[in-house]
């Protein structure tokens, strides 16, 4: 069964509009093949891809949002108005949500189940932490957080998961191809145990340090079905560089 191959650009709190304005203009000049990004761009800056981005059939949206559906909760962002917006997609549950705002497994899955209530695809982050990684918990800690950051969620509808092991994000330790595959294989085993072939038919994408020089050789193994970015997603040229560089 093939998958779709995405790459996924997460901004984190970098530029303002005008800068969005900039960068988008400049893109989308630069290729006419848009159908595999994704943008994960912070709210302030969500109407500048409000107006780029669906005529290009780009996905796009929030780097987080509130579980619950409306009310008293100021400064979060609800997944009814992200949706009515105009967004298609959401992150969920990055390292720096779950490590910097102490976001539990639990409440990753309360805001899985709220996004696809309102039509929002999830892109669904897990990854260990360097020490867990030496202790030789990698695969019990990503599995447990599959797991349970799915356990409200709709599994007939579509869900993507990435994989960043927190030591290689934002750090230019990019993880090896083999253990970025283990990681890859663990949980595709792991969402086939949710439910029957959903590990064939989910995108894995992998994130933490992805550059255009080191996008061949992570694209190439058929377990990794695309990237998550931050830091070379903030150029056009970065972000170009690492689509012409991967095999799919
Ligand atoms: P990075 O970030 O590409 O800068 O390592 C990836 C991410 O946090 O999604």
């Amino acid at each position: 069964m093939s998958r779709a191959f995405i790459i996924a650009a997460n901004w984190k709190m970098n530029k303002g509009p005008h800068e969005a304005e900039v960068f988008f203009e400049e893109f989308l000049k630069g290729t006419e093949r848009f159908e595999n990004y994704l943008f994960f761009i912070s709210d302030i800056n969500l109407h500048v891809a409000q107006k780029y981005l669906p005529q290009n059939n780009i996905g796009w949206g929030a780097q987080n949002i509130y579980f619950e559906e409306e009310g008293a909760f100021t400064g979060e962002t609800s997944a009814k108005a992200l949706s009515e917006f105009g967004a298609t997609h959401v992150l969920i549950g990055h390292s720096e949500r779950r490590q910097i705002f102490n976001e539990s497994d639990e409440w990753v899955s309360q805001k899985v189940k709220v996004a696809q209530q309102f039509a929002l695809t999830p892109v669904i982050c897990v990854g260990e932490t360097w020490p867990e990684r030496q202790a030789g918990e990698t695969q019990k800690i990503i599995i447990k957080q599959l797991k349970a950051s799915l356990q409200r969620a709709d599994l007939s509808q579509k869900i993507i998961v990435a994989y960043e092991p927190v030591w290689a994000i934002g750090t230019g330790q990019v993880a090896s191809v083999e253990q970025a595959v283990e990681a890859h294989k663990t949980l595709r085993q792991a969402l086939n145990q949710l439910k029957p072939d959903l590990g064939e038919i989910t995108s894995i994408l992998y994130g933490g340090s992805v550059k255009p020089e080191n996008a061949k050789e992570l694209s190439d193994p058929k377990d990794i079905d695309g990237f998550l970015v931050g830091g070379a997603s903030l150029s056009p040229q970065g972000l170009a560089g690492i689509y012409d560089n991967s095999s799919f």
